[in-house]
């Protein structure tokens, strides 16, 4: 099969990016990157030393200085991977409710972007990636040798948002998950970016593995030409 050096999987949230892209890096032997966690550890640091979702220059200096790692897994409590920043172990705090409820308007910067992405392409080129996130194919890594766009219906993603909450021991009603989503959909949408190039697929009633048996028959039937 081709082995493509860097694959961008982008999408809208909770489309399915994060469970695709850890099966298909896991089934190519590649590292996987989800790059929404350096916007996510970037809005915890500044939420934790009391900078302003809005302020710019400040958030722009944090992002540069950040020391964030993301590593394989140090504890088996379901993690995907292990999240650092400066040695401290923020795998879950990035997940918090206060931490969702500010990370599109801090992504939504311009400059809080343009900081991030360097980051980003240092651990892209180093190759054999499996990149997640909104703008990896179309800005972050334009010259990926394969671009996913994922879709899904908003009921379908707010589904999958609400059974992962209520599995985590959280309250959350659907309606508020799908309002919460669209909300999320609005703030994100300049900068979810479907290149010209992606190969689309929309993941409605199909099962991660479905998908990652289908992206393996196009990647082989590429290596084929
Ligand atoms: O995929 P996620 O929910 O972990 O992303 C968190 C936030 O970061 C979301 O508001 C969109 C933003 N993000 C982005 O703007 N660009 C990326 N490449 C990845 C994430």
């Amino acid at each position: 099969m081709l082995q493509p050096a860097i694959i961008t999987i982008d999408g809208p949230a909770a489309s399915g990016k994060s469970t695709l892209g850890a099966l298909l890096a896991k089934q190519l032997g590649y590292t996987y990157f989800d790059t929404g966690v350096l916007y996510r550890a970037l809005t915890y640091l500044a939420l934790a030393q009391g900078i302003a979702p809005d302020d710019v220059p400040a958030l722009v200096r944090l992002a540069e200085q950040m020391n964030a790692h993301v590593e394989p897994p140090t504890l088996e409590d379901g993690r995907q991977y292990t999240v650092t920043a400066d040695g401290q172990d923020i795998t879950w705090a990035i997940r918090e409710p206060e931490v969702e409820r500010h990370v599109s308007a801090v992504s939504a910067h311009p400059a809080v972007r343009t900081a991030l992405r360097e980051q980003q392409r240092v651990i892209g080129r180093r190759g054999r990636v499996v990149m997640v996130g909104r703008d990896i194919g179309n800005v972050v890594m334009p010259d990926a040798d394969f671009k996913i766009f994922l879709l899904a219906s908003a009921e379908e993603r707010a589904r999958r948002r609400h059974h992962e909450l209520i599995s985590q021991g959280r309250e959350a009603s659907f309606e508020q998950v799908f309002e919460d989503l669209r909300r999320r959909d609005a703030l994100d949408a300049q900068n979810t970016l479907q290149p010209a190039d992606a190969y689309i697929v929309n993941s409605d009633g199909l099962s991660p593995a479905d998908i990652v048996g289908k992206l393996c028959a196009v990647l082989e039937q590429r290596t084929r030409g």
